[in-house]
Order: structure tokens, then sequence, then C-alpha cells
């Protein structure tokens, strides 16, 4: 289906129905990375997988903030659960969206699924870093960042066929968007401050082998939000629900059920 919100069409899947859960994907991979999850979420769940912003068949913007993507999400949510709170998952970018929905809209949040992502805002070497992806996807096309990043993307021991097929998808993102979105991430805000303040049920997920966001940062974040719990998914490097989307399935069920 497609939902408007202010200044955009997002194309969005839903599965189930209950309770919302809404996934934010990762940069530059499409919603397609959730809907394994999404699949085989508990009864009594609704998983909403929107392609954010400018991905596959949402609206394209030319300029993007990590607060653009947040709007968004609070205004599917109104149209497809109105005045409900939700469960958040996010990886990486999307793990960075669900903590500034939590900045920004806290009162929206039933809990949170924050996976293979960093609170810290960029160092000067990685907005340097970002400058030049958003660079060459101007200059060079989608494909031209996407290969640079695969290598970190992936475990070495992910099938070649699958890393080959995800990396068109995540190669198919529209090369403005490649760049928009390099520069929201150089941009976002410092979250550490907010993880004290993180007062809702949050598991975090760590893949074994991820070479974007390890596992100590994983294991930080945790130390700093009270009562919050880890997992780390063996055999997988930055995109566990892709990688090893059994053992993804079943720490977000086994959290979600946990909720009731
Ligand atoms: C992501 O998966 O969202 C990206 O790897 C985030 C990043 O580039 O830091």
């Amino acid at each position: 289906m497609r939902i408007p919100v202010s200044g955009a069409t997002l194309a969005c899947e839903v599965f189930g129905s209950g309770e919302p859960v809404v996934f934010a994907h990762g940069f530059p991979i499409p919603g397609l990375m959730w809907h394994h999850a999404a699949a085989r979420l508990p009864p009594g769940f609704r998983g909403i997988v929107p392609d954010l912003r400018g991905h596959r068949e949402s609206t394209v913007s030319p300029s993007l903030d990590i607060s653009t993507f947040t709007g968004d999400l609070i205004e599917l949510l109104d149209t497809l659960a109105p005045g409900r709170p939700a469960i958040f998952v996010g990886l990486s970018m999307g793990g960075m969206i669900c903590m500034d929905v939590w900045r920004r809209h806290a009162s929206r949040v039933r809990a949170m699924v924050l996976c293979n992502t960093r609170p810290t805002p960029e160092s000067p070497e990685g907005v340097t870093r970002r400058h030049t992806v958003a660079r060459l996807a101007l200059e060079k096309g989608s494909a031209a960042v996407v290969d640079t990043m695969i290598p970190q993307v992936f475990s070495p021991t992910f099938e070649t066929a699958r890393k080959a097929w995800w990396r068109d998808q995540m190669a198919a993102t529209s090369n403005v968007t490649i760049a928009a979105a390099a520069l929201a991430l150089s941009r976002r805000e410092d979250s550490v401050p907010l993880l004290p303040t993180i007062t809702c049920p949050t598991h975090l997920v760590a893949g074994e082998h991820d070479a974007i966001t390890p596992p100590t940062i994983l294991e930080d974040m945790h130390r700093r939000i009270p009562g919050s719990t880890l997992v780390q998914i063996l055999g997988s490097g930055h995109v566990p629900p892709v990688e090893q989307p059994d053992l993804f399935s079943t720490t977000l069920n086994a959290f979600l059920q946990s909720l009731a």
C-alpha cells in the first residue's frame, strides 16, 4: 500500500494484525530486509514495514535528516494505527531513527528493538567520509557506493548468491537518496545522553561479525539503557535479519512475547 505523509508518499507492507510493530530499515537497504521477520511475528502483532522516504517506490527527496524519517514514521502510524503507541524496531540508520522517535515522541513508543546501531554523532573524519560518499553517489551512481560497502555489511561467510541479490536491492536505491541519507547520517544528533532516559522495554541486537557497528557498541548501549536486554546473533555481520533470519526472528519474537 502507499501512505501519504507530509510532502511524500511511502510504500509500505503490512503483515498480520494487532499491536503495531514499526520496522525502520538501514542505509541503503530497503524495507525488504524486514519481510522475513515481519511475516513471522507472533499472533497479536501487526508488522508495518515502510520503505523510508527515497527508497524503492517511496518519494525521493533531495534533502533528508534523521528527523525527516522520524516524522514520516509517526505520520504513518497516525494513519495505520491512530492514537496507538507502537513497538519500534530499527537497524543501523533505522536504529538511529528509533532513538530519534524516542527523543521527539516518547509517548508513542511502547518498546524498542535497536539492532546493529550506534548512539554517537558522526566523528569529523566520518563527516568527511559521508561527503565523499554523497559525491560518489551523485557522480558515479548508487552501485559505485554500494560496492564499496558490501565487504563491511555482510560477513565473509554469507552465501555469495544471496550477497549478490542483496547488493542489487541496495544498488537499486536512488543515488539522490544515497547522497541525501549519507549527509543526514553526517548530521545526526548525539543520542548518548538520551540512553539513560529510555524507560520503555528495550532489546538490543548485535551481530557477531558486524564490522560497521561491532558488538562492543551494543554492549555499551546495554550498560546505559536501564533494564535493557542484549543478544548477539552468531554468524552474522551488520544485518542479522538478512544473514541469520531465523535466529533474528527467534530473539525478536521472544522479546515481543515478553511484553505481554
Ligand atoms: C546502515 O546500515 O544504516 C549503515 O551502515 C549506517 C552507516 O553507514 O553508518
